[in-house]
């Protein structure tokens, strides 16, 4: 079975779309479905809770992470911005600072001395407005004041827009700015931010990640990252079976470089970091082209990304350290945490850190 994702980021003249709010269930979530899929979202963070599609045997699988009560998000100390969109610039801001036009904004240092998804008041915590919805589609909209994220100014009006059809899930974001530069995407930028574990962690021989298998086909070239997950602005060129290549050939395990001793720092952290925590170009892709390819062959299932964008975040979960509960939809009566490299993101976006690059 086939889920697909595309995410459409930033384009241009959104017109505003009135409705009356629709209700969510009891628990707080809408659902929307089709034929294989369904989805359930909250207004925090436009989240998405549950992602169920169908696996190898035709049993509703939920390949995504996430809590059971809705109202945890908010309170979770952790908040790795489960299936949320972080905005308006997401992922990190070399140093907190950036440069328009010669004027240059300081934004707020919350993750060493860069600034990861715009800092406070980030829209992944917000609770956005539910502005239409129907069966099989759900559009959350946020209004962000000027600098209600540190030195990010300007009025910005964001939407998104998830729908499902088949076996497709389709994720479209706009955003504008009438008042500030901002508009032409220099500090606007923003992802999807989605966890899977395609075996919603019920393979009793392993709960991590690095059996998934992945393929980027289009992208030998990734960032070059320091220590602390921030480009330098060099691109490398992975050599099939490195480390960082799953262009070369389908069926590569996530951690087919398991036993490489890079791996264990591959994404920084003083060498505290395994795995991936970096950002690959698409490099000539055809339009509509499936870009990223994980599978499983547990469930089965498999996700295949299409995207406008120029690259994709890969973080293997490295920090998640077991404290989070899994959902009952998920886990085995022994596997009941999030523990380390349980998961993949999976983040279609522009370029890291690109407004300084
Ligand atoms: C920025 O500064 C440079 C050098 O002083 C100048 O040539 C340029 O016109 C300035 N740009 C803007 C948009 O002010
Ligand atoms: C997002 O904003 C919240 C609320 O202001 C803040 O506590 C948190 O540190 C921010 N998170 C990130 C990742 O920037
Ligand atoms: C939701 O809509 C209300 C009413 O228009 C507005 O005041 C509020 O700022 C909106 N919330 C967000 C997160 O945009
Ligand atoms: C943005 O907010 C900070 C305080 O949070 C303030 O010091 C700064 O002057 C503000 N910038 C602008 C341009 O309003
Ligand atoms: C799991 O992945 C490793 C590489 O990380 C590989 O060596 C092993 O054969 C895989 N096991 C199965 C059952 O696919």
């Amino acid at each position: 079975m086939r889920c697909s994702a595309a995410a459409l980021s930033v384009l241009a003249a959104a017109t505003s779309v009135v409705a009356q709010p629709p209700s969510p269930g009891k628990d707080g979530r809408y659902t929307i479905s089709s034929s294989e899929i369904t989805a359930q979202f909250i207004p925090y963070g436009a989240t998405l809770t549950n992602l169920f599609v169908k696996d190898k045997n035709g049993e509703d699988v939920d390949v995504v992470l996430g809590y059971d009560d809705s109202n945890y998000y908010p309170k979770d100390p952790g908040h790795p911005v489960y299936n949320s969109i972080p905005g308006r610039y997401v992922n990190r801001i070399g140093k907190g600072k950036y440069t328009i036009d010669n004027t240059t904004y300081t934004t707020e240092l919350n993750d060493g001395t860069n600034t990861l998804h715009s800092g406070a008041n980030n829209w992944s915590y917000r609770v956005w407005n539910v502005t239409d919805s129907t069966e099989d589609s759900i559009t959350f909209a946020i209004r962000d004041a000027s600098n209600s994220s540190l030195g990010m100014l300007g009025l910005v009006k964001g939407q998104v827009t998830y729908s499902v059809e088949g076996s497709t899930w389709r994720i479209k974001m706009e955003a504008t700015s009438p008042e500030a530069r901002t508009h032409n995407g220099e500090a606007l930028m923003l992802t999807h931010h989605t966890y899977f574990n395609l075996d919603a962690f019920k393979n009793p021989d392993t709960v991590k990640i690095w059996n998934h298998t992945l393929h980027m086909p289009y992208s030998k070239r990734y960032l070059i990252a320091d220590d602390g997950a921030l480009p330098t602005g060099q691109i490398g060129t992975a050599a099939p079976n490195s480390i960082n290549d799953f262009a070369s050939s389908a069926g590569l395990f996530l951690g087919h470089a398991q036993s490489d001793p890079k791996f264990s720092g591959n994404c920084g952290g003083g060498g505290a970091c395994e795995g991936y925590n970096g950002y690959f170009l698409i490099d000539d892709a055809p339009a509509d082209a499936v870009v990223v390819s994980l599978a499983s062959s547990f469930s089965g299932i498999t996700a295949d990304l299409r995207t406008d964008q120029h690259g994709v975040v890969l973080y293997s979960c490295n920090w998640m350290d077991g404290t989070a509960d899994l959902k009952k939809t998920q886990g085995t009566k022994e596997n009941r945490k999030v523990v380390r490299s349980s998961c993949v993101a999976i983040e279609a976006q522009d370029y890291v850190d690109g407004i300084n690059q």
